[in-house]
């Protein structure tokens, strides 16, 4: 067998972790509390589990190069409590002739102390193809660890050419899960008519897979339907994914390409198999209205916690990263523990209660005041004034407004969101304006996560969540202004510690 990148490649790879790697983790774009690549590039959370007492975060990894450009492996870091992690290194290379062209996402599923983790391998043959009808393998690989350290001998699932010829290439992220006796792989996808589906494969065993049936929509709903996820809240059943070309619309869609769920109607059949049904898309809700964020995971912890981790990045995003000069780029979200609110027919996201702990200090807030500092690292808690429109201002960059008359809540890095003053939008490096709709109870709480160049916002107790980068130069204290609020509360914040880097 041929192998593709040797021992001699991970070396170079940990020592580029430990001098371009080290480099960047001195930026001011350094940051404290947010999972960053070892070097180079970052984009989705892969194998999300836990196994034990320790949770295992992959990560797709393009170690070479900050633009995303170079060969995508899997690096690895673990945790027990979120707060401190260990980063073991590349997990996975892309090193066989199922996978030669990039290890791409995938997911876990626990049985017996072992992970079986199960990703697509990507294969791009040499040729005049367009890589979306031909030239392209999705293969279905699985590898077993007990440590996220060392992996088996990868065992190929399903070869592309197996895959029903009503789709382009374009297959990949598997995501698995077990109910009863069966195990349930559900796949993302592209027919060769430009429409996005999802496949479910069922077996016996963890080994084998046999094609059950396709869930999409009546209509299309986007062309490519990535990174897909089922699992249950309570008694519902919901199918999250990241779809690919929908329209934008001024409230929905907003970013290049988005991440969402739909209900799921479901049934069992007679030998206790599920059947998913068709969805809505008029049920599809997005994740984030931020400008940051796509392609997230689920995962039951052992407390059977639905735990939801996303990529604070955005594929071809019309804004950039400045990091990128500092060769590394993108991060992950804090860990979100996922909540059904049947009276507002909303999957609730809330940061873990782990993360309390990184609280150091309570701060001073003056309400009187309209105006205070808070430590590059730190946490805001704000209650508004109901009925009341609001607006927060965060380093005179990042404008977050709510007007009460439409119930609308407004990120941008324009001060007047609704006029466009400057089109590039220099200080977001090219973003400009998100809105959300908020329900009808409005808007009543804010969380905020600070970080030296990432802010996470919940509102309403999850109700909506906005995830954005921002690159202020000197940032030594982020200064909030704030108008009327009912009350604050601001927390400095410990940095994550990391064994490894
Ligand atoms: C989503 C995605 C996945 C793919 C991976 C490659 O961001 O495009 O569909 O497996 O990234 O890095």
């Amino acid at each position: 067998m041929k192998r593709y990148n040797t021992e001699e490649d991970l070396q170079k790879i940990q020592s580029l972790e430990q001098t371009i790697g080290k480099e960047s983790r001195q930026s001011v774009y350094a940051l404290g509390y947010h999972l960053m690549p070892p070097t180079g590039w970052l984009n989705d959370p892969n194998g999300l589990c836990q196994v034990g007492d320790v949770y295992h975060l992959f990560f797709q990894y393009a170690p070479y190069t900050a633009n995303g450009a170079g060969l995508k492996y899997w690096g690895h870091y673990e945790t027990k409590d979120f707060l401190h992690y260990k980063y073991t290194g590349v997990f996975l290379s892309p090193d066989e002739d199922i996978d030669k062209d990039g290890v791409f996402s995938g997911s876990a599923l626990v049985e017996d102390d072992t992970m079986y983790l199960y990703y697509t391998g990507n294969v791009e043959h040499e040729g005049d193809y367009d890589y979306t009808t031909a030239g392209r393998e999705g293969n279905t690989i699985l590898v077993t660890s007990k440590d996220g350290l060392t992996a088996s001998q990868k065992q190929c699932l399903l070869r592309a050419s197996v895959y029903p010829d009503s789709l382009s290439c374009h297959v990949r992220d598997p995501k698995v899960f077990r109910h009863g006796n069966l195990y349930y792989m559900v796949l993302g996808a592209r027919t060769r008519k430009d429409k996005g589906c999802v496949m479910i494969y069922t077996g016996t065993d963890p080994r084998h897979f046999h094609f059950s049936q396709f869930i999409e929509t009546k209509e299309p709903f986007g062309y490519m339907w990535e990174c897909p996820d089922i699992f249950c809240l309570e008694d519902h059943t919901f199918l999250s994914l990241s779809p690919q070309g929908l329209k934008s619309e001024t409230l929905r869609f907003q970013n290049t390409y988005q991440s969402g769920y739909f209900s799921l109607p479901t049934k069992v059949s007679s030998d206790e198999k599920i059947i998913f049904d068709s969805v809505d898309s008029d049920t599809f809700l997005e994740w984030d209205m931020g400008f940051d964020f796509y392609a997230p995971q689920t995962f039951l912890d052992n407390k059977g916690r639905r735990i939801l981790i996303g990529w604070i990045g955005n594929p071809d995003a019309p804004y950039t990263n400045p990091t990128i000069e500092e060769n590394w780029q993108h991060t992950l979200t804090l860990p979100r523990q996922l909540f059904w609110d049947a009276d507002i027919s909303r999957i609730l996201q809330r940061p873990i209660t782990e993360i309390c702990h990184l609280r150091k200090e309570k701060l001073s807030c003056d309400i009187s005041e309209n105006s205070f500092s808070l430590p590059i690292c730190s946490e805001l808690l704000i209650d508004t004034f109901k009925n009341e429109d609001f607006k927060l201002t965060i380093n005179h960059t990042l404008f977050l407004q709510y007007e009460c008359a439409t119930s609308i809540l407004s990120l941008s890095f324009q001060e007047t969101s609704h006029t466009i003053l400057d089109k590039t939008c220099a200080k977001g490096y090219g973003r400009t304006t998100r809105f959300a709709q908020l329900s009808a109870k409005g808007l009543t709480k804010l969380h905020l996560f600070l970080d030296a160049s990432c802010s996470e916002i919940f509102i309403n107790d999850g109700e909506c969540v906005l995830t954005t980068r921002f690159y202020v130069p000197d940032l030594k204290q982020h200064k909030i202004t704030c108008q009327k609020a009912e009350f604050i509360q601001a927390f400095s914040l410990q940095h994550f510690t990391y064994e490894g880097l």
